[in-house]
């Protein structure tokens, strides 16, 4: 099947609304065919990478608002991999690509801090997106929609470690969006009996994570800025603690989702299981960068102060382990920005994204 897009509007209220204009063959209704969005972004492309190693075909859509051609360019050439630039609130277009594949992990968000500027545009996307595509996927008889989630959606850890079971209770809009995205794709399990996954990560690091703009994450602005001589910045007193994973471990916790006949409407957390105080981290990425400070500055909104996931659920039912350490996480992902124009990169990093 053939299918040509136009460059075209949809109706998406989102920055980017264009459909680049292409051509490609989808094929017959593929076995192993996996349907990504937000497959430009950061774990998304790890995501695609482990799908493409394990012999899926793969499409990715992804509007490039956060998302880079850069991260996924290794790509080209491939048959089995396709990148189609659009939203996922373009429901013809959305149809149209389920029409090729069996299987899709959403994975199509706009950020935390993005929420804090943007509340009603962060909930169309994370909350009312999720629901379209289920309702596409329902309708184009997908065989396992694969949510992806949040640890934020726990909000601070009332109980450690944090299991699939604790209290939700989200400090930002973009926690509560990702919490209906959820909350959509259980009870498409649940009326409908349509298969679906929640996954919930927890913070991930690690190659091609954001350091700029809203969508910068505190490791990567802090190897970016202390890279560039500049302190890294902490807001609060640094004792708020993070379970952080590296990317590829997560990436290959989602694939084991997606390849597993047992998880159909199971919610299942991917974390390492340990937790890290931000001035621990801060400490050992000026110890990785050769040199630095530290600034303190006033507690970002909304921040939570403790995460910890409980992550044995994940280890029982589909055999997750992570393989890299933080310290070692760490490393490698200090040695890929050196290896990037991290002088241009600074440009970039806005110190209080949010604001
Ligand atoms: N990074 C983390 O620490 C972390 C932790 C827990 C959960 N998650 C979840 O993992 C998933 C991926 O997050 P990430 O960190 O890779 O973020 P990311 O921003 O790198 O990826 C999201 C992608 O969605 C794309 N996108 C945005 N709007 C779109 C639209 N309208 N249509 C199509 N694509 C659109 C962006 O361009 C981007 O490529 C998200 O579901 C996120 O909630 C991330």
């Amino acid at each position: 099947m053939a299918i040509q897009y136009e460059r075209s509007r949809a109706a998406t209220g989102t920055a980017d609304r264009s459909i680049e204009r292409m051509q490609f063959d989808m094929g017959e209704r593929g076995i192993n065919h996996v349907l990504v969005t937000g497959g430009a972004g950061f774990i998304g492309s790890h995501v695609v990478d482990r799908l493409l190693e394990t012999g899926c075909r793969v499409t990715v859509i992804d509007n490039l608002a956060n998302g880079r051609m850069s991260n996924i360019r290794h790509h080209s050439g491939n048959s089995a991999f396709q990148f189609v630039r659009g939203s996922i609130l373009n429901r013809r277009l959305v149809g149209e690509l389920m029409q090729a594949c069996d299987r899709v992990i959403n994975m199509a968000t706009l950020g935390v801090r993005h929420s804090i500027r943007y509340p009603f545009q962060n909930h169309r996307l994370n909350a009312e997106g999720a629901l379209l595509l289920l309702e596409a996927a329902r309708e184009h008889g997908i065989k396992k929609f694969i949510q992806i989630s949040s640890s934020e959606v726990y909000g601070t850890a009332v109980q450690v470690p944090q299991n699939e079971n604790h209290r939700t209770f989200p400090h930002t809009i973009y926690g509560a969006s990702k919490l209906a995205g959820d909350t959509y794709t259980r009870a498409c399990w649940s009326t409908y009996r349509f298969p679906t996954v929640i996954v919930r990560p927890f913070n991930t690091f690690g190659p091609r994570s954001h350091y700029e703009g809203d969508a910068g994450e505190f490791i990567p602005k802090s190897i970016v800025r202390a890279l560039n001589g500049l302190p890294i910045l902490i807001f609060g007193d640094g004792k708020q603690t993070r379970d952080l994973s590296y990317v590829t471990d997560i990436a290959d916790g989602i694939v084991r989702v997606c390849e597993s006949g047992d998880v159909i409407g199971e919610t299942i957390n991917l974390g390492c299981g340990n937790e890290y105080k931000i001035i621990d981290i801060a400490r050992k990425i000026l110890k990785l960068a050769g040199s630095g400070t530290i600034e303190f500055q006033e507690k970002r909104p909304g921040d939570v102060t403790r995460l910890f996931a409980d992550a044995s659920h994940a280890r029982e039912c589909i055999g997750y382990r992570p393989r890299v350490d933080f310290d070692e996480g760490l490393k490698r992902t200090v040695e890929w920005f050196r290896s990037q124009n991290v002088r241009a990169m600074i440009r970039k990093e806005t110190g209080r994204n949010w604001e």
